[in-house]
């Protein structure tokens, strides 16, 4: 079987002996006794009664097999012009040590460790030495606010903590220490240690009894070695945005996610072990997990951790430098980034700087993907630009161009074909399939395949009631779309209130619950507006309390600076407007998608359930009014 239609066949009519098969090139302590266990469905789980460990199959089995000497990692930090790699030998040995002094400390398995960190090999080594040891990791990007990362710390009620003395972004330090001392003083939860790595662009002071120098840390430890751990075991928690602030933890395992992880980087990447890898994400994001972390070095492939942006580190040639200086053959970024270095090169000219003809391959995830990006990524790489659609719960693709199956044409705009292992479907409210191009509910036919997330941490409910309730017999990706006749994927739009800013997952709803915070505001709506650099950024309005006599501006500095508080500096919530009344239905629904359509200056009808149709000429008056220096 060679061609993705028989593969995909076999994948959705015996999904046990297809994964069966993958879970052969993973490296296992115990066999599975059950490939799928079907007994709590609609909850599933994969290879139940493995044991295995997640850092064994990713580090010491390469360096056991003879390639302790390949590069596992490439540091590329154009922000603090340091480069380094690290051998798979390198590697095992400075993560048996973190390991070892993981134990040391009492960390064991089962416990939850937070990671708030930049992007420095540190920060993977703690989340290897996480899943040596059995420990299960929570990476907090590190663009949220303290508050985000105290709910973290509390949701997930981790007492250990590795943190850094700062982040960098261009021209700034962000003092990452103060927002961990900020989290921890607003989190309930003790925490009980925090190991910090001290750079030098910003030292910072330790809190006696509770801080640990992360030199000191490993000074004496004596390395551990891979524990088993049950397939189903948690490998870790990443949390991601809902419809409220109430953080939303999706749990990982350790088997099913190997396998599906290092299935994927033939058969969905077309990259074999050896090659260089690039995702240039952030570890904070599930991009980052899964393809700069864990499924390259599953695969043994060489990954490269680059701490920079695609523009003004130095410039909009920065991706091309290190694809060529570090020969890399396929390379996953967000089109917002794309779309940032096309309106600084819009002819290409930096890319013609560079000799990137080791590139095979270059895909787009985090958001649609707009076909002038498509193109222009095209005509100026002159590679394959592949479109693939996937969420944080699903941890890789749902639908994509399966180039180490077969290659298909590209359609800008489409994410191409569902991958292997997800039965999806598009249908309508009643849960009926919709025929070919179609609009609806983007659903998939459960089981979900391995990798993809059994549970929300602590919270088996709202697994159901948000994803697996609305339609029985399918999980609700939360996204709508159309198959056609052809059967590509076209996902148009999300049906809740997740927007996507510079390809940043974040929830209106929590937005607007600060903003209701706010002791002047009455009610607040926020909503996604189209941005042609960031895709989409959100924009708010508030109605003020009656005796509420300030002046405006001032409240409205106060609600931007409040969101930025709240959720944290990636929210890029600058857009926010008073007004008097807010456009509602005649059962108080206020009328996001319609204001959306105004603020995008797209048609739109008056909605039939309208309560009263004058609030929107006013609603008009006050968009124009806030937009017109956009
Ligand atoms: N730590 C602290 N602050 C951070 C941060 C981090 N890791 N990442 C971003 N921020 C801050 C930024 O400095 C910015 O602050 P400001 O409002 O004071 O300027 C704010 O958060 C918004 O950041 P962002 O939306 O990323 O805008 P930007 O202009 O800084 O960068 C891009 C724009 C397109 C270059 C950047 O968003 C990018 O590379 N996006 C790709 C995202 C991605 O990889 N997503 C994963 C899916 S593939
Ligand atoms: P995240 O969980 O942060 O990865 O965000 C997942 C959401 O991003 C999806 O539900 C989609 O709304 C959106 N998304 C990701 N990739 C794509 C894509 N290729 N095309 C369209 N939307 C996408």
């Amino acid at each position: 079987m060679s061609d993705y239609h028989s593969i995909f066949q076999h994948s959705i009519q015996s999904p046990q002996a297809f994964w069966q098969k993958a879970a052969e090139d993973i490296v296992w302590q115990k066999p599975f006794e059950c490939v799928l266990d079907t007994t709590e469905a609609p909850f599933y789980r994969w290879f139940r009664g493995g044991m295995l460990n997640t850092c064994d199959n990713m580090v010491d089995r390469h360096v056991r097999e003879g390639f302790g000497a390949q590069a596992a990692i490439i540091y590329d930090s154009p922000l603090t012009e340091v480069q380094k790699t690290i051998s798979y030998q390198q590697l095992q040995n400075d993560v048996a040590i973190l390991a070892g002094a993981l134990k040391a400390q009492g960390v064991k398995k089962g416990d939850r460790v937070i990671i708030y960190m930049p992007m420095v090999p540190e920060a993977v080594y703690a989340m290897l030495a996480c899943a040596r040891i059995g420990a299960v990791h929570s990476v907090v990007f590190g663009g949220f606010s303290a508050k985000e990362l105290a709910s973290r710390i509390d949701n997930s009620g981790a007492a250990f903590i590795f943190s850094a003395s700062c982040g960098l972004e261009p021209g700034r330090v962000i003092n990452y220490k103060q927002l961990l001392d900020d989290a921890i003083d607003i989190a309930t939860q003790p925490v009980n240690n925090c190991v910090i790595l001290q750079r030098p662009q910003a030292p910072c002071t330790l809190i006696a009894e509770r801080d640990i120098d992360w030199q000191e840390f490993i000074r004496n430890a004596q390395p551990a070695e891979c524990e088993p751990v049950a397939a189903t075991d948690p490998l870790y928690i990443l949390y991601t945005s809902g419809t409220t602030g109430k953080p939303k933890g999706i749990v990982r395992d350790n088997g099913g996610h190997a396998v599906a992880m290092r299935w994927t980087m033939k058969n969905l990447y077309n990259v074999s072990p050896g090659e260089v890898y690039w995702a240039a994400s952030d570890i904070g994001w599930v991009v980052g997990h899964s393809y700069i972390v864990y499924a390259p070095l599953l695969n043994r492939n060489t990954t490269i951790l680059y701490e920079g942006k695609p523009v003004g580190t130095p410039d909009a040639g920065a991706f091309w430098r290190v694809i060529s200086e570090h020969k890399v053959s396929a390379m996953f970024t967000a089109p917002t980034a794309l779309r940032a270095i096309k309106k600084e090169d819009p002819h290409g000219e930096l890319v013609k700087q560079y000799d990137i003809s080791c590139l095979k391959n270059q895909f787009l995830a985090g958001e649609r993907s707009d076909p002038d990006t498509i193109a222009w990524a095209q005509t100026h790489l002159k590679v394959p630009v592949i479109d693939h659609w996937w969420q944080t719960e699903t941890a890789w693709a749902i639908a994509t161009n399966p180039l180490g199956i077969e290659e298909f044409p590209i359609k800008p705009g489409s994410a191409t074909l569902p991958a292997p292992g997800y039965h999806l479907q598009v249908l309508d409210s009643d849960g009926t399939p919709l025929p070919a191009d179609t609009l609806g509910n983007l659903a998939v036919k459960l089981p979900l395949p391995p990798g993809t997330f059994p549970t929300i941490w602590g919270d088996q409910q709202r697994m159901y009631d948000n994803y697996l309730a609305t339609y029985p017999g399918y999980y609700l990706t939360g996204d709508s779309g159309i198959i056609d006749s052809d059967g590509y994927v076209h996902v148009m739009s999300r049906i809740d209130d997740v927007i996507n800013v510079a390809a940043h997952r974040l929830s209106t709803g929590q937005m607007e619950e600060s903003l209701c915070r706010h002791p002047d505001v009455a009610e607040a709506a926020v909503f996604g507006i189209a941005d042609d650099f960031k895709g989409e950024l959100p924009l708010g309005l508030a109605i003020l309390n009656n005796n509420c006599h300030r002046p405006h501006d001032e409240i409205l500095r106060e609600l931007i600076a409040g969101v930025r508080n709240d959720i944290g500096a990636v929210a890029s919530f600058k857009l926010v407007a008073i007004v008097a009344r807010l456009p509602k239905t005649r059962s108080g629904k206020i009328l996001r998608a319609t204001m959306r359509k105004i603020a995008n200056q797209e048609e739109y009808a008056m909605p039939a359930t309208i309560d009263d149709p004058e609030i929107l000429p006013e609603i008009e008056q006050v968009l124009a009014e806030l937009l017109k220096n956009r």
